[in-house]
């Protein structure tokens, strides 16, 4: 090859690189590409289940697999979800310190997005003890840093399911307050040029909240509110219709919210299990009955495991599609739906009305946990008089915590976090450990530092040397 075929051979090989898939933007209540053409998603979910695989393995100290770091598995699957027909994959798990490039590549070659949850299992917001700090906001940013670099990345779930009935409405505060703050670190970086990615939730479908939920996320300040809404539906099983599955009520209910909501899972597998899915629900999905409200959604999941909802079985290194992979492939195949160009669309639904306090709902709709901030929660640990002993392990911070609580609320006040009340002290949203000290040292200023009010048995230690930073003010003094 002459040094000109050469040359204009690898500008070709640039070109394709360049040929990437467009970004989507969002216009209202609808998805789109940057170009203007309306986007549906035609999702599924792409995330093995740890230990379960040849990947299976838990990398170093991480209990997950990030679907999207081995090449080899991503050179394995991609075809098989291309010639799926779907445009978007979920993930559950991605591991902020691995590199995506290959996978993404590949991905972005056969045409599919990826839209990820922020979270893994053991770092995100636990419904029964829910908070939003600093380790999870780091990881949150880690998550986004990693991946903007692809254009192919739709946007992110700052939940998936936290809330998820009445007794835990709760959460709903902390993961608000953990979309307020992704989409602030999202916008600070298209002001320096990045670019526009989106951050939703992903809702269980619980009939005594999910209205109030839906709303709680879309109300309010739009800057705090979510970008799109995910909704984890499984209503429609075996033979069923628009009418009996409840879609009906669905497409009634969101006809008239204000930014685009999919189905963030589906995919019934009550009746026959994962061979026995027809998938009616994913040609009503794309239909003109579901089109105007709905931006498509996405097949829960990719991998057969034990939970039997799987359109592909890998075995040893050899991924099989199933029975209901070919069915799938047919019905997404066939859909056509009718969509509108974004300069053809002037979005007119406006945000909902936040629910206020009730009995199904324990959340203010005025105030939100505080921004997770490690600077703040570092210079009150170093300005702290008395502060936990180094021995100390977390395990026995509870008693501690209780006591001074119990007997001292105001030493409290710094770290309460009620969501009906929507109070929240400034060091809520710091680690145990920090929050321990704050109120160890609190409680000894109470009791005028009384010799035996920093000791609980050795658990707590005066500190010889506190430094305190005049920037930082312990608002619970005043
Ligand atoms: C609410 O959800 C929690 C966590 O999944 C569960 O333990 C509890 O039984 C549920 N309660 C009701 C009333 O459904
Ligand atoms: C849509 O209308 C219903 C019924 O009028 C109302 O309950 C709901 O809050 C509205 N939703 C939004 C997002 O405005």
């Amino acid at each position: 090859m002459g040094f000109l075929r050469a040359a204009l051979a690898s500008a070709m090989l640039l070109a394709t690189a360049d040929a990437a898939l467009e970004p989507i933007v969002m216009k209202g209540s609808k998805f789109f590409t940057k170009s203007g053409d309306q986007f549906f998603m035609k999702g599924i979910a792409y995330q093995q289940e740890a230990g379960t695989g040849p990947g299976g393995a838990s990398t170093g100290n991480k209990k997950y697999i990030d679907p999207l770091s081995d090449e080899k598995i991503c050179k394995r699957d991609v075809p098989i979800l291309e010639k799926l027909g779907i445009n978007t994959i979920r993930t559950y798990a991605i591991d902020p310190e691995a590199d995506h490039k290959a996978c993404m590549k590949l991905l972005d070659d056969a045409g599919i997005y990826v839209i990820a949850d922020l979270g893994e299992p053991a770092l995100s917001i636990n419904r029964d003890d829910p908070t939003w700090n600093v380790d999870l906001f780091n990881r949150y940013k880690g998550v986004i840093d990693n991946l903007a670099e692809y254009d192919n990345v739709i946007g992110f779930f700052s939940g998936n399911e936290v809330t998820n009935n009445a007794t835990n409405t709760d959460a709903s505060a902390y993961v608000k307050a953990a979309t307020r703050d992704t989409k602030k670190y999202i916008a600070d970086k298209m002001s320096k040029g990045g670019r526009w990615m989106g951050v939703g939730y992903a809702a269980n479908d619980d009939a005594e909240i999910r209205i109030h939920m839906a709303q709680y996320f879309n109300c309010g300040d739009q800057e705090e509110a979510i970008d799109y809404w995910g909704y984890n539906i499984y209503s429609w099983c075996g033979k069923s219709s628009f009418e009996e599955s409840g879609y009906d009520v669905q497409v009634k209910f969101f006809s008239n919210y204000s930014v685009p909501v999919f189905f963030a899972e589906y995919g019934c597998n009550t009746v026959g299990g994962a061979e026995g899915r027809l998938w009616d629900d994913t040609t009503a999905l794309y239909s003109d009955k579901m089109t105007g409200v709905f931006s498509g959604g996405i097949v829960y999941m990719f991998h057969q495991e034990k939970n039997d909802y799987g359109v592909v079985k890998v075995t040893g290194d050899t991924a099989t599609t199933m029975k209901n992979y070919d069915v799938l492939q047919k019905k997404l195949g066939a859909v056509a739906p009718s969509s509108t160009k974004m300069s053809a669309y002037t979005p007119t639904n406006s945000p909902a009305a936040c629910p206020q306090v009730q009995e199904n709902w324990k959340v203010s709709p005025n105030t939100l946990p505080p921004t997770p901030d490690s600077a703040l929660c570092e210079c009150m640990f170093k300005s702290l008089s008395c502060a936990p002993a180094t021995s100390l392990k977390e395990k026995d911070f509870g008693s501690i915590f209780g006591y001074i609580c119990e007997n001292d609320k105001k030493a409290c006040a710094g770290i309460k976090h009620d969501t009906e009340a929507g109070v929240y002290g400034p060091y809520s949203m710091c680690s145990p450990k920090q929050q321990l000290g704050h109120v160890l040292d609190a409680y000894y200023n109470n009791q005028n530092k009384g010799s035996s009010a920093c000791d609980f048995d050795g658990a707590a230690a005066v500190q010889s040397s506190p430094k305190v930073d005049s920037s930082y003010v312990e608002t619970y003094m005043k």
